[in-house]
């Protein structure tokens, strides 16, 4: 059993493995194993009952993956943003992700946000965020930054898993050299390294950490045994061991780039189905009685997954020559629809005889999904840019977001409530399941006489909306 050895700085603590504990994975074994076998090929690296396991970043996807190896394992949840660890520590996690009850029965996992308490760890996880820059490039600054950070921590034996999504190759080409760099340890002699993507979906509580399969991957066979085999004993929906690191690291890119195109070619249906004077919904419903059709729906497409992670793909596909078409024009219709929906809603006003500029617009829902407090990267903001541009004023209600995020990311104040008999035209633009509660009369009495209800998630019946996606 590992003991609390006392509270570090914000008052975190760390935990240390008892003597011995590490049967098979000892830090003094394995450097034995290669003085005496050369490479650790060939050696018995089984699956250690106890080790030291830190998570590098505590957020959507890093909090849960340390909440539950805390269960089981001595965890230490590491992250750079002191509130973050500070609120954690509290009991409290303003993600939702994981309930209060959650972050208490982990009852071996400690948080901190100093360096030095990472170094009694021999599994690191990286679950730092891949964000794109203003060009759609791949921002790998905090993978670089963990990366580095690694590198004056981990110790001869280590293990570094990373968890963000990348694109192939980059686990092994642009993180592992900095860690080598700043270690000066010798990769797959030294420390080793596995890549098992996250495939979790905030907001969802049906599909959740442990019970969604888990790929997994490792530098070398045996890491890649180990590595399974850790994952497999939080994982209760089991483990598919890819056979390298960039295959593991391609699965993931591709699950995401798979979703966003088939959400571009319902997208693309709408606005031909629009021309047409058909209704979408429709169309999907009569096809969906097929055995094969996907039933995917139209929609804005944000988060920092699905409307990034393709970017990754696209730009190493570049890199090596290869210029994608479908996946790139895929994005470019997601990225079109918020401008879409608002060209459709100032028509609708226009044929009202409803002045636009000076208008009172309600927009419900500015999170990038529903039923959850995410902003990052949501579309929903295009729209709001665009009325704007239009000269109407527009008020933005979202009961689950945080108003001083939201300020800080898009310089938007939402409003609390949203005033009776005030609205020319309501988008509602994210089916929280508020929105659904308040129903079709309690939402057009926001509206003045004449006012536009348009419904991009389908949250009404077709007869109660005056245009949907
Ligand atoms: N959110 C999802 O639904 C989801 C699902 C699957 C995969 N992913 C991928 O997982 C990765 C993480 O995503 P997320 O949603 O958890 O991000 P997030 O922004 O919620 O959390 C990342 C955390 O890492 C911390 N951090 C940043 N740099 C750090 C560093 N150098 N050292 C320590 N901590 C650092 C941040 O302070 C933050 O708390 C991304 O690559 C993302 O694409 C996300």
């Amino acid at each position: 059993m590992g003991q609390n050895v006392g509270p570090g700085r914000l008052g975190c603590w760390k935990v240390v493995p008892a003597i011995n504990s590490f049967l098979e994975f000892d830090k003094k074994k394995m450097i034995h194993q290669r003085d005496t076998e050369e490479k650790t090929q060939g050696s018995k690296m089984k699956f250690n009952q106890d080790p030291v396991i830190a998570v590098i970043g505590l957020g959507y996807v890093g909090l849960p993956l340390a909440v539950e190896f805390g269960k089981k394992y001595h965890t230490i949840g590491f992250d750079i943003n002191p509130a973050r660890v500070e609120e954690l520590m509290s009991g409290h996690d303003s993600t939702l992700e994981c309930s209060d009850e959650e972050l208490a029965s982990a009852n071996r996992l400690g948080y901190c946000c100093d360096l030095n308490d990472l170094k009694t760890a021999n599994v690191y996880i990286v679950t730092v965020p891949t964000p794109i820059d203003r060009h759609n490039r791949p921002d790998l600054t905090p993978l670089i930054r963990a990366s580095e950070m690694l590198g004056s921590v981990v110790d001869k034996g280590d293990i570094v898993v990373f968890e963000s999504t990348v694109y192939p190759g980059a686990t092994e080409e642009d993180c592992i050299p900095l860690i080598e760099k700043a270690s000066g340890l010798v990769y797959n002699r030294d420390f080793f390294a596995g890549y098992s993507p996250e495939r979790i979906n905030p907001g969802d509580k049906q599909h959740r950490l442990t019970t969604i399969k888990k790929v997994t991957s490792g530098s070398t066979p045996e890491v890649a045994d180990y590595v399974d085999s850790l994952y497999g004993s939080i994982i209760t929906a089991g483990t598919h061991k890819a056979s390298s690191i960039k295959v593991a690291e391609a699965a993931k890119v591709i699950e995401n780039t798979q979703r966003d195109l088939n959400i571009a070619l319902v997208n693309e249906l709408a606005l031909i189905f629009d021309r047409l004077g058909i209704d979408t919904e429709e169309v999907l419903l009569a096809a969906g009685t097929k055995w094969n059709f996907l039933p995917f729906r139209p929609g804005l497409v944000g988060g920092h997954c699905i409307g990034v992670d393709p970017y990754y793909l696209t730009h190493k596909a570049q890199e090596i020559g290869y210029h994608p078409e479908v996946i790139l024009a895929g994005r470019r219709i997601n990225d079109s629809m918020g401008q879409f929906v608002v060209n459709q809603v100032v028509k609708k006003m226009i044929k009202r005889r409803i002045h636009v500029e000076d208008s009172n617009v309600l927009i419900m829902g500015l999170t990038f999904k529903e039923n959850c407090p995410d902003l990052r990267n949501t579309r929903v903001i295009d729209m709001v840019r665009e009325f704007r541009d239009c000269g109407a004023n527009v008020d933005v209600y979202d009961p689950w977001v945080n108003p001083a995020e939201a300020e800080h990311e898009y310089g938007i104040t939402p409003v609390k409530e949203p005033a009776f008999g005030k609205y020319e035209a309501i988008v509602l633009a994210v089916a929280h399941d508020q929105f659904k509660d308040m129903g079709s009369e309690a939402i057009r009495k926001l509206g003045r006489r004449d006012c536009v209800v348009y419904d991009i998630k389908h949250i009404l019946s077709a007869e109660m909306a005056d245009g949907r996606l």
